[in-house]
């Protein structure tokens, strides 16, 4: 399988700290951020991994990351011009996906859970992982009825579960011709959730509830948070 980091996006949630640099780029406790949700690939066995960056910001992860070497991973970068939303980083990475199955990760998640063995087993369809949250109305929300998904919306009013869909994805080689298919929405992006949606219509979208931490380091807030949660799993 196949790993995809998406660390593009301006970080506009955390100016002052990336007005210099990449949100993914920041300190969370002793590493810079990217290295969670790469280390969730690479636990997983996935070594074959593709960075997607913002124009900015490439050259400063190139040189934090280089070929992946040191980390045992092979890595390979590309540019998204502008954030024109999370699916569209299976077009971009289209030629590196090249026909095999892929996990998508976002660069500002972290888990402190331990995702191979699902990741290892998955097959065909889609997968994504939910974690149940206060705030619902904020993320796609997902309703399940055992491990199948049943409905998945973005940001709706009311909410039809308490299940995020948090930042990793896995995905069938069916994947670029669904994100092929797909429209902008009214906010300007090609969204994961409709992405997702497509495998639900075909009845092909699973779900796992993570047991352990989910952080999307994104408001200073989550990202103090994921400098507190880091340290103590450090000690
Ligand atoms: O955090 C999980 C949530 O991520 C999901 O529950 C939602 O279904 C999904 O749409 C997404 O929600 P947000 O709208 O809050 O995502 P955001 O725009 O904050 O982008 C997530 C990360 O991806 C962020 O680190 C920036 C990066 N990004 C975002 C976009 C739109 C890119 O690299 N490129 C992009 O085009």
């Amino acid at each position: 399988m196949k790993g995809i980091i998406l660390a593009g996006g301006t970080g506009s949630r955390l100016s002052p700290l990336t007005k210099v640099t990449s949100k993914q780029l920041l300190p969370v406790y002793d590493r810079p951020m990217i290295y969670f949700p790469l280390q969730t690939l690479l636990k997983a066995g996935i070594k074959d991994i593709l960075i997607i960056v913002s124009p900015e910001h490439s050259g400063d992860f190139m040189e934090l990351l280089g070929s992946g070497k040191e980390l045992g991973a092979e890595l390979r970068y590309e540019v998204q011009d502008k954030p024109n939303g999370l699916a569209e980083a299976i077009l971009i990475g289209e030629d590196f996906i090249d026909g095999k199955p892929c996990a998508l990760i976002l660069g500002d998640n972290i888990f402190t859970d331990d995702m191979s063995e699902v990741i290892q087993s998955f097959q065909s369809g889609a997968h994504v992982f939910v974690k149940e949250v206060h705030d619902p109305e904020r993320f796609g929300v997902v309703e399940m009825n055992g491990d199948q998904v049943v409905s998945i919306e973005e940001k709706p009013e009311t909410p039809k579960s308490n299940y995020a869909q948090t930042g990793l994805y896995l995905y069938d080689s069916t994947v670029v011709a669904k994100a092929k298919s797909l429209a902008p929405s009214k906010r300007g992006e090609l969204e994961i959730t409709d992405l997702n949606r497509k495998y639900l219509d075909e009845g092909s979208l699973k779900a796992t509830v993570v047991k352990g931490e989910w952080i999307d380091a994104g408001t200073f807030e989550s990202l103090f948070r994921a400098n507190q949660v880091i340290r103590e799993l450090s000690r």
